[in-house]
């Protein structure tokens, strides 16, 4: 018999098959109130956490990052890495997985897949600055880029925000059609649309999630009425940008973290960085 390790070499993991089955055990929408509620808590000892901007590793096709965090109890870092090409070969843009120690002994205490969790994270967070932030009342979401992250923003915006309507534009019509598909049995009413204009019609929250390093701009100036809410999400990373920068001048902008999201979203042309709402950790 091969000796056994000690009870202390274990570190607890939770697989993306455990994540999913948590979800569907708890109920998404409930999830993703319940995780905003402790989102929301943690900006509130916001001054608390150990920071630091991520550290990025940049390719001509991607990003591998680690985000690191501590609130001096509980130190985790999270391995995330973002490829928009990824969806051509049927693999993912975004995967994760991060790791969670005791600060005081240094011992991990959990390792996770973050895949999901990034998700159910970045659609809750958009919910909850919308709780906030957005014009009271609100009924319709414009939700540009259809892709992985797409739907659960959607269902947080319903549930954290209570939007009743979205209304869906890709470059790839396919993406739209599986979002679509996707939030069929939701409650919302969904609406796909032909440009990002259109999808734009009469929705006061516009939710930016596109995977792109080409530095395009996927919503210009013109389309934006006075008093909308943008949730900008996926101009996470140098050439990632979403936003013209005529809209950002006549902004008010909200970042959870100003260190780091200097260094996103960075056009090659532009002098400032763009100041996005939604790139967290
Ligand atoms: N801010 C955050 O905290 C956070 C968290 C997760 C993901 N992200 C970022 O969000 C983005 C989307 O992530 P995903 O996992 O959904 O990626 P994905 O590749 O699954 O989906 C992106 C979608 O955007 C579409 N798209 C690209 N350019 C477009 C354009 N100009 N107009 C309309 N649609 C366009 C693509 O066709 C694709 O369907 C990525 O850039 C990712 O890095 C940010």
């Amino acid at each position: 018999m091969p000796p056994f390790p000690s009870e202390l070499a274990y570190v607890p993991f939770v697989s993306v098959e455990h994540m999913m089955g948590l979800v569907h055990h708890i109920g998404i929408e409930t999830m993703l109130c319940d995780l905003a509620d402790e989102i929301e808590a943690d900006f509130k000892r916001w001054e608390l956490f150990d920071k630091t901007p991520r550290v990025a590793s940049h390719s001509e096709v991607g990003v591998i990052e680690q985000m690191p965090t501590s609130d001096r109890e509980m130190y985790d870092f999270k391995y995330v890495k973002g490829h928009p090409k990824n969806t051509r070969e049927s693999l993912q843009t975004v995967t994760a997985f991060g790791l969670l120690a005791d600060v005081d002994s240094g011992y991990p205490k959990l390792l996770s897949e973050m895949t999901l969790l990034t998700t159910l994270r970045t659609a809750t967070t958009s919910a909850m600055a919308a709780r906030h932030l957005a014009p009271k009342g609100a009924t319709a979401m414009a939700m540009i880029g259809n892709g992985a992250q797409s739907e659960f923003q959607c269902l947080a915006l319903k549930a954290i925000y209570g939007i009743d309507t979205v209304r869906l534009f890709d470059v790839d019509p396919l993406a739209t059609a599986r979002c679509a598909r996707n939030l069929a049995q939701s409650g919302l009413n969904v609406v796909p649309c032909t440009s990002g204009k259109q999808s734009m019609e009469g929705a006061d929250i516009i939710t930016t999630c596109t995977a792109d390093k080409q530095n395009a701009t996927v919503v210009t100036d013109n389309m934006i009425g006075s008093g909308v809410h943008i949730n900008a999400i996926g101009g996470d990373c140098p050439g990632k940008t979403e936003l013209h920068r005529d809209i950002l001048l006549r902004s008010d902008i909200f970042v959870e973290y100003p260190p780091q999201i200097r260094m996103k979203g960075r056009s090659r042309n532009w002098k400032r960085a763009i100041l996005l709402l939604n790139c967290g950790r």
